[in-house]
């Protein structure tokens, strides 16, 4: 406890240098803001910014740091999406995991064509080739202005000499390792967090050095040499088919960012292959369209009605048009045409509940991950989120390397009409190729006006992330919430299937409730996401993380 307490006072006390030096050296003048899912990230974000860092450098050297510290979704195991606003440009850095090259459609299929429980969410055929350290890299070479292992060298710290884990975390890792002690798939999962105790100091010399190797040789140290010699033969042992070859062969890729006119702002957002920017301009249009039938009064019943009718259209469009776009011919335009849109929300009714079995696609006819939100002083934003899929992933360790693997292969359609973890359904455009990257529901957002940063927002959650934001897009813009406000504000999700199911945080009235259940949807009532938000409002930035999660949001 005494070594943990000292470990972290130093620590707090090289983060406080970093900031004076650099409050010293910057001559600072606006505002900065940081919105992250732990205090450790949030420190070393807030202390690159200080260091004269802009907001990707930022990103990145936070990105390092909740692979250490975040275990549960932070990661190098994984992949995500960065959507960067910079010097009035917009860059999209999709570092997605794909489908390694002996990967096939029917990979998680038995000799009757049946889906194989689990095989695709847990243990050493889960993954996807991970993508986080080579969209780190990207980002770097295209936006960074500190060196490189300046921005590794915090995660390096705190996996040599430790951090004090939350007990929020050690709590969530015993839970696990009970859970999965019955199942009986994870592999070294116990025997590198099983130590993870609340308050206490937590090391990770393995971790560490696989981190020294991309301190050092940059992405090569992870993708090459003595770190991808490690992953493939571990793979080997175990039976999986992530080789070096692969490892070589990942790409991480620069795309252009959705962009859309709405209520007076553009909405920067994810192209595929995230499905969750064509999904938020779908539902925030539609929404626009229709809301003079519901009014606006905030979660009231005929306005999660409407939003849950909007929510049915926009999932039944990805379970069919979404996937990777390198692979399958997205049609983005003509999904968030008005013409579309329109006749689409036209048959909305505020009585009565559509038949969920009749909202077909309409055109020609975990849950974990993680997010932060960062803006400089330049008024540069980055909104990023990362996962690893289910908290902690595979549940499988790189002995030797010290990172958890994804489970990011579950996000393809393992067959046509089965759902996934997340109750997605896909087919054609979603199923599983060699090199594919699997469709997503990650959507890192930024609100622009007059293409100037108002809001940057985004959150973990499987299939809910896409509630999670255009419901905070909706609380900031049309309900003028302080960012506080926006993250804790009960939410809410509906994606067509199950039939009629509104999930919902706990606060939502219970008189609302009631008549929800009256009208016929069956309400579930289960947290989900975790939002890190950032509001500019009059010249002054806001920055709100949930107070259900374990975040630290900052304005400097
Ligand atoms: N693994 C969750 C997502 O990318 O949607």
């Amino acid at each position: 406890m005494f070594a943990g307490v000292k470990h972290l006072l130093i620590f707090s006390v090289i983060v406080m240098q970093l900031h004076i030096t650099a409050l010293a050296a910057s001559g600072k003048t606006a505002q900065a803001a940081v919105a992250m899912p732990d205090s450790y990230s949030s420190d070393v974000a807030r202390a690159i910014l200080e260091q004269g860092g802009n907001a990707v450098d930022a990103a990145i050297a936070a990105q390092f740091v909740l692979a250490v510290t975040l275990p549960e979704a932070g990661n190098i195991g994984g992949g995500g999406f960065m959507l960067i606003q910079k010097d009035g440009q917009g860059d999209f850095i999709d570092y997605r995991e794909t489908a390694p090259i002996a990967a096939h459609r029917d990979m998680y299929l038995d000799d009757k064509g049946n889906v194989v429980a689990n095989k695709s969410i847990y243990g050493i055929h889960a993954s996807g080739v991970p993508g986080s350290v080579a969209g780190m890299w990207l980002a770097h070479q295209k936006h960074g202005t500190l060196d490189w292992k300046t921005l590794v060298e915090p995660a390096v710290k705190l996996a040599e000499q430790g951090f004090i884990v939350h007990p929020k975390l050690a709590s969530s890792i015993e839970r696990y390792i009970a859970r999965m002690a019955k199942k009986d798939v994870t592999i070294n999962f116990a025997d590198y967090f099983a130590s993870a105790k609340a308050n206490q100091n937590f090391k990770q010399p393995e971790l560490a050095a696989t981190l020294k190797r991309i301190r050092e040789q940059g992405k090569a140290g992870f993708y090459e040499g003595e770190t991808a010699k490690i992953i493939a033969d571990f793979m080997a042992e175990h039976g999986g088919i992530i080789t070096q070859a692969d490892l070589k062969a990942y790409q991480a890729k620069s795309r252009t960012p959705m962009k859309a006119a709405w209520n007076g702002y553009q909405v920067l957002t994810s192209p595929p292959p995230s499905s969750g920017g064509i999904a938020i301009i779908q539902w925030l249009k539609m929404y626009e369209l229709t809301k003079s039938k519901a009014g606006l009064e905030h979660n009231s019943t005929a306005y999660i009605h409407l939003l849950a009718e909007i929510g049915k259209r926009v999932f039944a469009d990805r379970a069919e048009y979404l996937g990777d776009p390198d692979f399958f011919d997205v049609p983005k335009s003509e999904l968030i045409a008005m013409d579309y849109l329109k006749k689409r929300s036209s048959i909305i009714t505020l009585d009565k509940i559509s038949t969920t079995e009749n909202i077909k696609p309409g055109l020609y006819e975990s849950e974990q991950t993680t997010h932060f939100s960062i803006v400089d002083k330049w008024g540069n934003a980055v909104s990023n989120t990362t996962t690893i899929n289910l908290g902690y992933g595979s549940g499988v360790v790189v002995a030797g390397a010290g990172f958890l693997l994804n489970d990011e292969m579950d996000d393809f359609s393992a067959k046509p009409g089965v759902m996934n973890v997340f109750g997605a359904l896909g087919g054609k455009a979603n199923e599983i190729q060699p090199h594919k990257r699997m469709l997503s529901s990650m959507t890192p957002t930024i609100l622009l006006k007059d293409n100037k940063v108002k809001m940057v927002t985004g959150s973990p959650g499987g299939t809910t992330i896409i509630s999670s934001v255009y419901e905070s897009i909706l609380n900031a813009v049309e309900f003028n919430m302080s960012a506080d406000e926006v993250v804790n504000s009960p939410r809410f999700h509906h994606q067509l299937w199950p039939k009629n199911v509104i999930r919902h945080h706990p606060g939502l009235d219970a008189g609302v409730v009631k008549a929800l259940e009256k009208m016929g949807y069956t309400l579930d009532e289960r947290r989900f996401g975790d939002m890190h938000v950032i509001i500019e409002r009059d010249g002054k930035l806001d920055a709100g993380s949930e107070a259900s999660g374990r975040g630290k949001a900052m304005v400097f």
